[in-house]
């Protein structure tokens, strides 16, 4: 059996056309289904003229109370729908009825477990869409190539069977729920292709706060993909701030304790290495790190004074056998000793001075 989600918020005018079509087109492709309308308590009444439909066609509604959003919507249809193949899709007739069989026939052929509908698939398309609005989509689209190879990432029409599902944990947040279910349950996905055209009442709820949702989400995707990729952002920035210490302690004692600067440059990088500690193991690597105070600061000096090592010899080989010791060259070897001392440092501070089996 298949169910057909959908989330709805104000789409009462459009419940009268596409229950009737959903309901034939399952019919005509000998599919038994439910359609499971999820509404966030429509203003306009979209739940209750889809109960009245009820009567005529194979519709349940489900009402949620609190908490408006798209993807909690789906999420919340996933656990009531009766079917082992769920549909997901816009109830604005934006997303072609007349797909759902080519949607789930690969599924059905046991091809795939997952079907996203795509615009940017030979055959795909979007109706009479601004430059700007394609611009967006495209953006959007390009933002999440680092977690998925889908054409189209922000495609809002799927059909899955459920039990990709089993023991995924969904994160609600946002609108993308399709790229949600792809990065998190890895399935076996197909891509077929869609027109997606306008809706023809009602208006649009994407708006900017789903934007910036769609931000938020994309890195909560990326961390989920890449978990070191956080930890070494946060240690890059620890390093930053750690560079500002240097740079204070050094300018005081130069300053005012009148001190060679040599000699106090000394000082400055064993104070930026303290406070590089203490930041990183409260911040950058703090699952990690409850035990071992004294110990792991040791070791972190060991491993900050070896990475300096390798900063000024990577410096030494470019300036002595590139030839970078003039102006600006030894500026970028510097540059260049710093990038290889820094990812030294955050492998020696990840799996050594942090790592959960000291
Ligand atoms: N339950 C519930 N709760 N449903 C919602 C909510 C909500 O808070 N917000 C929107 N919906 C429903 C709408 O009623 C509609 O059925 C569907 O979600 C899509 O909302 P639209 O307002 O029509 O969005 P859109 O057309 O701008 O965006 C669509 O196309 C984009 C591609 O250009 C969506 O499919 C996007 O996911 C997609 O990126
Ligand atoms: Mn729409």
């Amino acid at each position: 059996m298949v169910s057909i989600i959908l989330p709805t918020y104000n789409e009462a005018l459009n419940m009268r056309l596409i229950i009737p079509s959903l309901s034939k087109v399952l019919d005509d492709a000998g599919i038994p289904g439910e359609i499971l309308v999820v509404d966030d308590s429509s203003p306009d009444g979209t739940a209750g003229i889809a109960e009245g439909l009820g009567k005529a066609y194979p519709v349940r509604v489900h009402v949620r109370k609190e908490d408006r959003g798209l993807s909690k919507a789906v999420i919340e249809g996933f656990r009531l729908a009766k079917g082992d193949i769920c549909v997901v899709m816009d109830a604005d007739l934006s997303h072609p009825v007349e797909s759902i069989p080519h949607m789930l026939q690969p599924i059905l052929d046991g091809r795939c477990d997952v079907t996203v509908g795509s615009r940017y698939v030979e055959g795909g398309g979007s109706e009479n869409w601004s430059w700007k609005r394609k611009a967006i989509s495209r953006g959007a689209g390009l933002l999440a190539k680092g977690v998925t190879s889908l054409s189209d990432p922000t495609s809002g029409f799927m059909a899955l069977r459920k039990s990709v599902l089993d023991g995924v944990k969904l994160d609600p947040l946002g609108w993308k729920i399709v790229l949600e279910v792809v990065a998190k349950a890895n399935p076996r996905v197909m891509e077929i292709p869609i027109l997606f055209s306008d809706r023809k009442e009602g208006k649009s709820k994407l708006g900017l706060l789903v934007q910036w949702d769609y931000l938020r989400h994309l890195w909560h995707l990326y961390v989920h993909t890449f978990p070191t990729l956080e930890q070494f952002i946060r240690f890059c920035l620890v390093g930053l701030t750690g560079l500002l210490v240097d740079t204070a302690v050094l300018v005081f004692l130069v300053g005012w304790v009148f001190m060679d600067p040599r000699a106090a440059a000394v000082f400055a990088f064993s104070a930026a290495v303290t406070w590089n500690y203490f930041l990183n193991r409260i911040w950058s690597f703090r699952a990690a790190a409850s035990t071992g105070l004294l110990s792991r600061y040791v070791s972190f000096i060991f491993v900050c004074v070896a990475g300096l090592g390798i900063r000024i010899s990577v410096m030494h080989m470019l300036i002595e056998y590139a030839g970078m010791a003039k102006a600006p060259w030894y500026v970028l070897a510097s540059f260049a000793g710093i990038a290889v001392a820094t990812l030294f440092n955050f492998l020696g501070s990840k799996y050594v001075v942090f790592s959960s089996r000291r």
